[in-house]
């Protein structure tokens, strides 16, 4: 029989690593846990971390035995004693040799991976076609691996959609840079000496990042327009305070995201755009098309033809650029334009980015952990969609439809193809 867990809410005074310990040998006479690991990430300029303090308490009722690697929390300034009831631990290998269920926000490096214990879990975003040898050692090693990019877009799941979470603040942030590196501000102000016209901002790409840009430029005061190749986001850029940039294409794809565009229907929006394009003080970008490079939405041509001292903000540097002058990773002046290009935006707000992927990782944890054991129902859609590998197998995107769920990820099946 389970024994619930028996926490003390009252803890004794001494210091967290005293604490801590008392509290786990407290615990580890009669009780099943699920011993879930965090990692520090290791990613050049990756700040967010996958658990912040305000999640522990959640994890812990559900019957998570909390660890974390040293320091895991530094790059947003919360010091491992921020983080009651959770074991902090120095080598990372150690950290995970136990553990039934690791958490991260990048793919971790290989040696982590083959330091896990075979049948254990990793939960983070891995873009498989990027990481083919860390995939490989998941199939080798049994790892049940959730890939957060692959949460479904359907509406029980957007409390963990981390693609959605992580987006939302990058398209704020993406008004905040471009305004810094404009020599003029976004609203109309009016002085003794006279007025000023407020700026014009133009979002092309209305996603996720590009609707959250454009409320943030309208809060700014800026007058906003709205660019995309989904029809249904005019009415969207219009509740936000921005007007629509209509140019008669519909590239509405599959699953509610947009495809490519043919060369006759290019031809067609950028006759409408460029007049646009020309007008604007800031532009930000965020198109982007799954499985696809970024496609190209500003010319060389348009950006000659841009008022001087205006920017752009691409946000689709990760896939290559919206802009055919951006440099991934850089800020390059081209004429009197700036064009910036910044990497994983999401982590340059690391605390906030922390809190929603946490929140977004914790939601999605809470569909598996239950009496404080993993028990994995492979014919619910969103983890059977989210998976990527499942006991030495690519798992497939469509779910089984199984008679009953499992009461174990060790002995459930899910949907799942030889590798
Ligand atoms: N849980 C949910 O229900 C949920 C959550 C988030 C997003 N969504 C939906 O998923 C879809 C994709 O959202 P996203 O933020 O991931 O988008 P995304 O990052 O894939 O793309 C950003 C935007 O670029 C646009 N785009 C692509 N090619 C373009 C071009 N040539 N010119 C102009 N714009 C172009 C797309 O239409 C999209 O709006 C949207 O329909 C969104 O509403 C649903």
């Amino acid at each position: 029989m389970r024994i619930p867990l028996n926490r003390n809410p009252h803890p004794s005074p001494g210091s967290h690593r005293e604490r801590v310990a008392r509290s786990q040998h407290e615990r580890t006479e009669a009780v099943m846990y699920v011993n879930v690991a965090v990692l520090k990430e290791t990613q050049p300029h990756e700040r967010r971390v996958a658990l912040v303090p305000s999640i522990v308490a959640k994890l812990v009722k559900l019957g998570a035995k909390l660890h974390m690697q040293a320091g895991a929390a530094d790059a947003i300034k919360l010091g491992d004693a921020a983080f009651n009831d959770v074991e902090v631990i120095a080598n990372r290998h150690e950290l995970v040799a136990d553990a039934d269920v690791v958490l991260a926000v990048q793919p971790p490096s290989l040696d982590v991976v083959e330091a896990m214990k075979s049948g254990a879990i990793l939960i983070c975003f891995v873009y498989a076609d990027n990481e083919k040898a860390l995939v490989q050692l998941l199939l080798e090693k049994k790892i049940t691996c959730f890939a957060m990019e692959r949460i479904p877009r359907i509406s029980r799941a957007q409390a963990m959609d981390a693609l959605s979470s992580q987006s939302a603040l990058a398209g704020y942030y993406a008004v905040q840079l471009g305004s810094t590196h404009l020599a003029r501000i976004l609203p109309k102000v009016t002085t003794a000496a006279g007025a000023i016209g407020p700026a014009k901002v133009l979002v092309m790409g209305l996603g996720v990042a590009g609707l959250e840009a454009l409320a943030t430029a309208h809060r700014l005061g800026a007058v906003v327009e709205g660019y995309d190749v989904r029809p249904e986001t005019a009415e969207q850029a219009l509740s936000l305070g921005a007007t629509f940039v209509e140019t008669g294409v519909d590239a509405r794809g599959k699953g509610g995201y947009a495809r490519e565009l043919t060369p006759e229907e290019k031809t067609k929006v950028d006759a409408v755009l460029t007049q646009h394009i020309q007008k604007a003080d800031l532009i930000i970008t965020t198109a982007a098309i799954p499985g696809r490079p970024s496609p190209k939405l500003i010319s060389k041509k348009q950006v000659a033809g841009m008022k001087a001292g205006a920017v752009i903000v691409d946000l689709s540097a990760e896939g290559g650029g919206n802009c055919e002058d951006t440099k991934p990773g850089e800020t390059t002046e081209v004429g009197q334009v700036s064009i910036l290009a910044p990497l994983n935006v999401p982590s340059l707000l690391g605390e906030d980015a922390s809190e929603l992927y946490a929140k977004n990782v914790f939601n999605l944890l809470a569909l598996m952990l239950k009496d404080n054991i993993v028990a994995i129902d492979w014919t619910d859609e969103v983890l059977a969609k989210t998976a990527l590998t499942h006991a030495g197998k690519m798992v497939e995107i469509k779910p089984e439809p199984a008679a009953k769920p499992a009461a174990s990820h060790r002995h459930s099946k899910p949907a799942a193809k030889a590798a």
